[in-house]
């Protein structure tokens, strides 16, 4: 096919030597199948910022943490170097989250390269050497449901473990593979750190469950993502932490004494200020 003109550069380059076809248009990005030597990859090319989708926009600037505050500044503003750096930020993000995942286990495609603004990935098939179908586009038994439903658990909890909540994970971000279910699409990736980490992380696992509880409804009523956060937060979750799906809050008791205590102290403490003295002071 006639070479789009943004993967001119890649072909002067001698990165890739030929585009076979366009896979998607989709609304964030266009990705297409291209050809370098004997060798099929995709090439996926981000539309700036003019052309993403609100939701997109939104998911990006959710729990993104900026280096320096003039940074940050000009990262929010519209001046032509803040849209700059949020699109180089953007990309950024997707091509080390790719590389971090991969590393961890997580079952991503693997990066070949990054090139104005365009990422070279590996070409995900299914047994057919096609391009693999979302999980979307897939009919499951509910057997198969509950299976790849636990599948992607346990994905979450890997790319937690490498510190990493995905921001878009749903259907249509999971490939279904002849070697099983892959990961894409991820610029919007947070770090777990950030302040609404968990808000994040608890959506993308909800998407998931409403979406295979349309199989089998009692995933929907699974609360992975509470329970994997819990031990996220106390410093317990390994790759290989047992998993259930639920959780039970542990009631806090309170100790009465040490309450009373409490009140004590502080209305001591507002007394003092008053220069009142207690028996106690
Ligand atoms: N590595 C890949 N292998 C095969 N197909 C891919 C690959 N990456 C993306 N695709 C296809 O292109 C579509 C768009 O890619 P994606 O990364 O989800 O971008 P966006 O949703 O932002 O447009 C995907 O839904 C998938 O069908
Ligand atoms: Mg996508």
């Amino acid at each position: 096919m006639k070479i789009p003109k943004r993967l001119l550069p890649l072909v002067h380059a001698h990165l890739i030597d030929d585009v076979v076809g366009q896979l998607q248009s989709g609304k964030e990005a266009e990705v297409y199948i291209v050809r370098s030597g004997d060798k099929y990859m995709c090439a996926k090319i981000y539309k700036d910022e003019q052309g993403r989708s609100f939701k997109q926009k939104t998911q990006y600037t959710e729990g993104r943490k900026v280096r320096n505050s003039r940074q940050a500044r000009a990262m929010e503003g519209k001046s032509k170097y803040g849209r700059k750096e949020r699109e180089a930020d953007w990309q950024n993000t997707e091509v080390e989250a790719l590389s971090l995942l991969g590393a961890s286990g997580v079952g991503v495609p693997q990066t070949f390269g990054y090139y104005e603004g365009v990422l070279l990935l590996e070409m995900i098939v299914d047994a057919e050497g096609n391009p693999a179908p979302r999980l979307n586009d897939v009919a499951l038994t509910p057997e198969e449901a509950r299976q790849f439903h636990l599948v992607l658990m346990r994905e979450a909890v890997l790319m937690l473990c490498a510190g990493i909540v995905h921001g878009d994970l749903s259907e249509f971000n999971v490939l279904v593979s002849h070697r099983g279910l892959v990961i894409i699409d991820l610029p919007q990736a947070v770090q777990a750190t950030a302040n609404n980490a968990f808000e994040i992380f608890e959506r993308d696992l909800k998407q998931l469950s409403a979406y295979f509880g349309r199989y089998d409804a009692s995933i929907m009523a699974t609360e992975y993502a509470k329970e994997i956060w819990n031990s996220y937060k106390n410093g317990k979750l390994r790759p290989d932490t047992p998993i259930t799906g639920k959780f039970v809050q542990k009631a806090h008791k309170a100790n009465v004494n040490e309450v009373l205590g409490e009140i004590e102290a502080a209305r001591e403490d507002a007394l003092a200020r008053r220069g009142i003295k207690t028996d106690r002071s």
